[in-house]
C-alpha cells in the first residue's frame, strides 16, 4: 500500500519515467524524512565515509580524475536509514505495480562532496552489463544558493552537450533510467550532500542469490 504522503510524488515519477525517462521533483521527499536524514548526516563522523570508487566488487577502483566525493552505504542500522529504506521500498513496489519493471532490490549511499569536489559525466549502468535499472538521487542541502553551484547535470543522450541542471536543494528527488542518461556533478562552493540509489533487477544466476553491490 502506498502512503498518502507519497502518492503525488510516486505518480509523478512514474509518468515522467514512462514519458521521458527522467523525473525531477522539488520539495518532494516528505519533510520529516529529509530532516531525519540530515540529522543522521550530522551525527555521522567523517570516519564513516570512504573515498568513492568506480565499478563493482573486483573491478572497483578509485580514480580521482573521475570523481572525488566520499560515500557511506546506507543500511537499516539507524532509524533514518531504516525509514529511507522503507520509503524506497514503497517506491520500488509502486514502480513495479504501475510499470511492470520487475525491480528486485535497492542499494544506496550518502555522498559528501566537499568544496570543489566533482563527479565527471558518466552513466550509472552500461547496457547489458549491469542490472541497475532506475537511478534515484535525493538532496540534503538547506538554503542552497545559485552561486553555490554544484548542480547535477542530466544529459538526454550521448550527443547532448547542454544538459539540464538540477539544484541540489533539500527534498529534491531525481529519478532516471540508469542506462539512458549520462550525468555529472559540477563542483560546488560549499559542502554538498546527497543520497544516490539504484533499483536493480534480479541478477541471481545458477541458484546463487543476487550478490550485494
Ligand atoms: C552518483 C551520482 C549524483 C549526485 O553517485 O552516481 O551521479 O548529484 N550522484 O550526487
Ligand atoms: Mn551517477
Amino acid at each position: 500500500m502506498i502512503s498518502p504522503e507519497n502518492s503525488e510524488l510516486f505518480e509523478s515519477i512514474t509518468s515522467d519515467l514512462s514519458e521521458k525517462g527522467y523525473s525531477v521533483n522539488q520539495n518532494a521527499l516528505p519533510q520529516h524524512l529529509s530532516l531525519q536524514l540530515l540529522d543522521q548526516l550530522h551525527v555521522m563522523s567523517r570516519k564513516e565515509f570512504d573515498t568513492a570508487g568506480i565499478g563493482r566488487q573486483q573491478d572497483h577502483t578509485v580514480d580521482n580524475s573521475v570523481r572525488t566525493d566520499e560515500i557511506c552505504w546506507i543500511d537499516g542500522s539507524s532509524e533514518a536509514g531504516e525509514k529511507w529504506l522503507a520509503w524506497s521500498s514503497e517506491l520500488r513496489e509502486y514502480l513495479n505495480s504501475q510499470l511492470f519493471l520487475g525491480l528486485f532490490s535497492f542499494e544506496s549511499h550518502f555522498a559528501h562532496y566537499g568544496p570543489g569536489d566533482f563527479y565527471k559525466r558518466h552513466l550509472d549502468a552500461f547496457k547489458g552489463q549491469s542490472n541497475r535499472m532506475v537511478s534515484i538521487v535525493v538532496y540534503l542541502n538547506t538554503d542552497w544558493q545559485s552561486e553555490d553551484n554544484g548542480e547535477l547535470v542530466l544529459y538526454d543522450d550521448e550527443l547532448d552537450l547542454e544538459g539540464f541542471k538540477v539544484t541540489p536543494s533539500l527534498g529534491t528527488v531525481v529519478a532516471f533510467l540508469s542506462e539512458e542518461f549520462p550525468h555529472e556533478v559540477l563542483p560546488a562552493a560549499r559542502d554538498r550532500y546527497s543520497i544516490a540509489g539504484w533499483f536493480r533487477l534480479n541478477g541471481s544466476q545458477a541458484g546463487r542469490i543476487d550478490p550485494p553491490r
